[in-house]
């Protein structure tokens, strides 16, 4: 039998759960022997909160910086500006020490099931491991909980004696899912989690995703290059290209009247789930940055997608749009689309 949601977690705090402001990450990367080493800002000033049971998806190109906002989260990067609460408890800030990845609620989910699992070691103890180091519970309850936890992700407990390689992909992520939510996150990332399954197993995953949400009461930060996916999923989307979140707002909003050029961008290229089969979107890698007008030394002075943008305006090149309300979503724009 499986326990209610309310007695795993009892979350009645009406405080976002996790609210990270102005956050940035720089990237130093030496160009030549005797050259200056090119910056490359990963994240440049970004702000995103998710509320309790929410699922907030962050879409955009590879290399945009997703992979790096979810690790400086986790606490597995460090960020160089801003700072982050997590259910109002300061997590790290200018003036405030770091928490450690261990202590701060957050449990994240990657891409690649094969790799992050322990072959050596059997299901049931892959999944109480996080539980063993903590050192809080006794053998028997730790073993309760695995129980409990391999129930909630739809596999049946004969599966705690065997090894990952036996499971196909979706049941190692689900497996995953089981090892991170024993922890009792307040915030799950899943970082691309569904990106590598096929469609029907893809399906599988954000199904449980979605379960887990009203189960309980799970916030998710959904990261995916994948606009249908992420439409499927989301109740609120946060865009980013280059850095920086261009667009953000309630999914119905974001995906019905999109006023980035960007966002509109991402949503006719996208792929619909289990109507189309997913299709990669362009890698910014595969523009060189060298050869974008004023280097990208003059990036924090302009808006970042100005190269593509068909929307652009004069000013694009010379100011840099923030992030401010209009009508139904936050967007980073001087020439919005009109509805
Ligand atoms: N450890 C690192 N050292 C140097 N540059 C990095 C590192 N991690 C990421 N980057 C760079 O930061 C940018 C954002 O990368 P990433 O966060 O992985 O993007 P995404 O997850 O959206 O594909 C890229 O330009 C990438 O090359
Ligand atoms: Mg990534």
């Amino acid at each position: 039998m499986i326990t209610p949601a309310s007695a795993i977690h009892t979350d009645a705090d009406a405080r976002p759960l996790l609210e990270a402001r102005g956050v940035s990450k720089t990237f130093w990367r030496r160009t030549g022997l005797f050259t200056k080493s090119a910056e490359n800002r990963a994240l440049d000033d970004v702000s995103l909160s998710v509320a309790s049971g929410e699922i907030v998806g962050l879409v955009g190109e590879s290399g945009c910086g997703k992979s790096t906002l979810a690790k400086v989260l986790l606490g597995l990067e460090q960020a160089n500006g801003g700072s982050l609460q997590v259910k109002g408890r300061a997590i790290f800030s200018v003036d405030a020490a770091t928490v450690p990845p261990a202590q701060r609620g957050i449990q994240m989910i990657f891409q690649d099931p094969y790799g992050s699992l322990n072959p050596r070691m059997k299901v049931g103890a892959l999944i109480g491991e996080g539980l063993r180091i903590q050192g809080r519970l006794s053998r028997s309850a730790i073993k309760d909980e695995v129980r409990r936890h391999i129930a909630l992700v739809g596999l049946s407990e004969d599966s705690l004696d065997k090894y990952a390689h036996q499971f196909s992909g979706g049941q190692r992520q689900r497996l995953c899912i089981a090892r991170a939510i024993i922890m009792k996150p307040s915030l799950l990332i899943a970082d691309e989690a569904a990106s590598a399954l096929d469609v029907s197993v893809q399906m599988q995953i954000l199904n449980l995703l979605l379960d887990l949400r009203d189960r309980i009461g799970l916030g998710v930060i959904f990261i995916s290059h994948d606009m249908g996916v992420i439409e499927y999923l989301c109740d609120r989307i946060a865009v980013m290209y280059r850095g920086r979140i261009v667009e953000e707002g309630a999914a119905e909003a974001v995906l019905d009247r999109p006023r980035h050029p960007y966002t509109a961008h991402l949503i006719s290229a996208r792929p619909r789930v289990g109507v189309r089969r997913h299709e990669a979107l362009a890698s910014i890698e595969e523009f060189d940055p060298a050869a974008i007008k004023g280097g990208s030394g003059d990036l924090a002075h302009r808006c970042v997608y100005t190269e593509r943008c068909p929307r652009r305006v004069e000013r694009c090149s010379r100011e840099r749009p923030e992030l401010v309300p209009d009508r139904q979503t936050r967007v980073a724009c001087f020439n919005p689309i009109p509805d």
